[in-house]
């Protein structure tokens, strides 16, 4: 079994590295915030008092931005021999961007699905570049699809965000209208759960998801610093009129059921 790093244990980073334990990794976190590493090690995890943990081999990167990755990359004084493994959803520019001393190998591997799905290991894991000793670490998260050279997971996780999110968007003005027209929401959703916006239905009801508005909302203006499509937009203006910016993408439906 490689050793790991995991650099960020926030909802999603904290799950992944409760999986690399279950699944018999060993593993040394490191969080900004310290406490955040708290119960990982008494789950069986390490903690690393900087992101250099000089004798990992894979280390894994999942944070919250762009400008996060690129600072916690330049303080994590990656060895050579090392595959980095950024997990976070940035798009594919700034993964090419990044700068990792001669001898390391990037991965781009963003995720489909939430906490729950981290922790039982049932992610889709969109991978970009030579995975190497990193491919069983992911494997051991989900399934791995590998989707080309380095930074093609990271776009097509954008294009899969796009449609979450303005799937998300158009289900909750579905409801709107339902509620206009004095349609039961009950018998709306279980309608609507045979349709077009089926998965949007599955989405909302799922268990463990815990995707916050805010994250949707950064994934949409890296999808808008690219292409300019209405619909896209329209779903940015429903995120910034959310009430919860913290709460679960599926408030929106909520919100509007
Ligand atoms: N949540 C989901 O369901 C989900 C699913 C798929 C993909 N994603 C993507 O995965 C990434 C992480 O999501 P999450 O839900 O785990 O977010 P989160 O719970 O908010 O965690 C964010 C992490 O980034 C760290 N961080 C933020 N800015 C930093 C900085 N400047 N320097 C160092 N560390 C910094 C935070 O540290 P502190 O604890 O110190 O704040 C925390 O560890 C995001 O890109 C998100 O879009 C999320």
């Amino acid at each position: 079994m490689a050793h790991i790093a995991v650099l960020g244990t926030g909802r999603m980073g904290a799950a992944i590295t409760r999986r690399l334990l279950d699944t018999g990794h060993r593993v040394t976190v490191w969080n900004r915030t310290a406490e955040k590493t708290e119960a990982l090690v008494a789950a069986g995890a390490r903690a690393a008092p900087t992101p250099a943990v000089p004798d990992a081999e894979v280390v894994i990167t999942m944070l919250t931005d762009a400008a996060a990755v690129r600072d916690v990359v330049a303080a994590a004084d990656l060895r050579p021999g090392s595959v980095l493994v950024e997990m976070s959803t940035i798009g594919p520019a700034a993964i090419r961007e990044l700068r990792v001393p001669d001898g390391v190998e990037v991965v781009d591997a963003p995720v489909l699905g939430s906490v729950a799905a981290a922790e039982s290991g049932q992610l889709t894991v969109l991978a970009g570049g030579k995975m190497g000793r990193a491919r069983p670490v992911l494997e051991s998260l989900g399934s791995v699809r590998h989707c080309g050279d380095l930074g093609s997971g990271a776009a097509l996780k954008l294009v899969a965000n796009t449609a979450l999110v303005t799937g998300l968007a158009a289900l909750a003005d579905t409801m709107v209208v339902a509620r206009a027209l004095g349609v039961d929401a009950e018998a709306a959703l279980s309608v609507l759960a045979r349709g077009a916006l089926a998965g949007a239905v599955t989405r909302v009801t799922a268990v463990g998801a815990a995707f916050p508005v805010a994250l949707a909302a950064k994934d949409l203006d890296l999808v808008l610093g690219l292409a300019d499509p209405p619909v896209v937009r329209a779903a940015a203006a429903v995120l910034r009129e959310a009430p919860e910016r913290d709460a679960d993408l599926g408030t929106i439906v909520r919100a509007a059921t």
